[in-house]
């Protein structure tokens, strides 16, 4: 059944596609898929791209703004936590969310990787007075989005937390977005070319999008 209602929303991706083509002159409507213009993809490969551009550059401090463990508490985590903890070298992770159950949940499922910590804070304050220096940061929080604003308000959000957290990123570091995969403005729109002008560099864009800075070859 699962099989049949996916190809359904295919074939009906596909029409859309079409008609968006030939009849709409490429015009996107700003509510049409919910913003979505391309088929959506996990973030899998992103997040173990990452993970080995991490270890390659000898990464030890990730922090995480927007946590959470896939479960009967949240649908919507990816479980990018249990990622760092399992496939990075971090000494240092730090997951932050402001929903005590996530922390929880966070706590729980990752309590036998010493290094992973789930704070409970908003993750714009938490990047403001930390002291640690990142290597690796993670945005994936929600933002509130005023009525017909149609993603400025996440636009925004995104970029005050860079504005809190630019300073304390390393000189060779990495900034990794979720869901890019939209019609601006979105979450990755104003930190790009903000981050740009402190040296960071796009590696990839879609699903997920990777900034690094620093690195030599960041290809991977
Ligand atoms: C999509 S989920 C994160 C998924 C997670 N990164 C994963 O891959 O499993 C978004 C999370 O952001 C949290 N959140 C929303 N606003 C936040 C903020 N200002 N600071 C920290 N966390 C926030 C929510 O409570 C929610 O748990």
């Amino acid at each position: 059944m699962n099989i049949i209602i996916q190809k359904l929303k295919r074939i009906y991706w596909y029409i859309n596609l079409i008609n968006r083509t030939i009849f709409n002159h490429g015009l996107i409507k700003v509510t049409a898929n919910k913003g979505q213009w391309e088929k959506r993809y996990p973030p899998l490969k992103s997040l173990n791209k990452t993970a080995k551009l991490f270890n390659k550059i000898n990464g030890k401090v990730i922090v995480e703004i927007g946590s959470g463990i896939h479960g009967n508490y949240s649908q919507y985590s990816g479980d990018s936590c249990l990622k760092w903890a399992k496939k990075t070298n971090a000494k240092v992770i730090k997951c932050v969310d402001l929903d005590p159950k996530m922390v929880e949940a966070v706590a729980e499922a990752t309590k036998e990787f010493d290094a992973l910590e789930a704070v409970l804070d908003d993750g714009l304050d938490f990047l403001s007075k930390t002291e640690l220096k990142i290597d690796l940061l993670l945005l994936d929080f929600w933002a509130d989005e005023p009525d017909d604003s149609f993603g400025s308000g996440r636009a925004e959000k995104y970029l005050e937390a860079y504005m809190n957290g630019k300073d304390k990123m390393s000189p060779k570091s990495l900034i990794l977005i979720d869901d890019t995969d939209h019609a601006p403005p979105w979450k990755d729109t104003y930190i790009v070319p903000e981050a740009r002008k402190d040296g960071f560099k796009v590696i990839y864009i879609g699903r997920q999008t990777l900034l690094a800075r620093g690195i030599e070859n960041p290809n991977i």
